[in-house]
């Protein structure tokens, strides 16, 4: 099913990584990832990380029509790509994009070649549109989608508001692909 991805990807330090679907073993180096994030807290993920039985349990179960695509180095889930499809019907022509990588992998191309495979992944499957939200505060993830032909169509200024009482804006953002 992912014959089509650029597998194995060659980064620019000269790592090598593999994209495929995310497995159970994942859970542990997923979780680790998500720890990273909440801790730099750029991206809201949840408030604490999930714990190592919901990892398991979720990726376990049945992916219906959502796409979970891992980046791996050797036997370490370095990256998730999450493609979530809405559960009405009317709506199956859409998926919800969210990504996340081990800090050691940032900055070195590995998003953009994940959502690269997520658009061919979403076309091959005729997803018509990807919506995504990011944060005033993540300037380098912004900066990605619109290099990759994502466009703003919402914005709400006060989505976050941190201890201290400032506000954090969140950009919703799409990518419509051809119908
Ligand atoms: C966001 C994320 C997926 C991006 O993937 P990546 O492989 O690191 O992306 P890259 O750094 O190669 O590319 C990002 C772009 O932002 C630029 N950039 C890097 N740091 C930046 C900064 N502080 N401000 C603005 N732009 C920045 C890069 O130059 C690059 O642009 P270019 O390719 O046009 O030169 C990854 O950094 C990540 O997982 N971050 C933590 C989790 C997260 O924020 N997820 C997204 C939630 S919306």
């Amino acid at each position: 099913m992912m014959n089509e991805l650029p597998t194995p990807l060659s980064l620019p330090d000269g790592r090598m990584v593999q994209l495929r679907h995310a497995t159970v073993e994942d859970a542990a180096d997923l979780r680790e990832i998500e720890r990273q994030i909440i801790e730099e807290a750029r991206s809201i993920v949840t408030d604490e990380a999930t714990p190592i039985d919901a990892w398991r349990r979720d990726l376990a179960r049945d992916k219906g029509g959502d796409l979970w695509l891992v980046a791996a180095a050797g036997t370490h889930a370095v990256g998730l790509l999450k493609l979530q499809r809405p559960a009405p019907r009317y709506l199956h022509h859409q998926r919800f994009l969210s990504v996340e990588l081990h800090r050691d992998y940032r900055g070195v191309g590995l998003g953009s070649a994940m959502m690269d495979a997520a658009v061919r992944w979403s076309r091959d499957k005729g997803v018509t549109l990807i919506t995504l939200g990011v944060l005033d505060s993540n300037a380098r993830a912004k900066r990605l989608y619109e290099r990759l032909g994502f466009v703003t169509c919402g914005y709400i200024p006060t989505f976050v508001r941190l201890p201290d009482g400032r506000y954090v804006g969140n950009s919703e953002m799409m990518r419509q692909l051809d119908a």
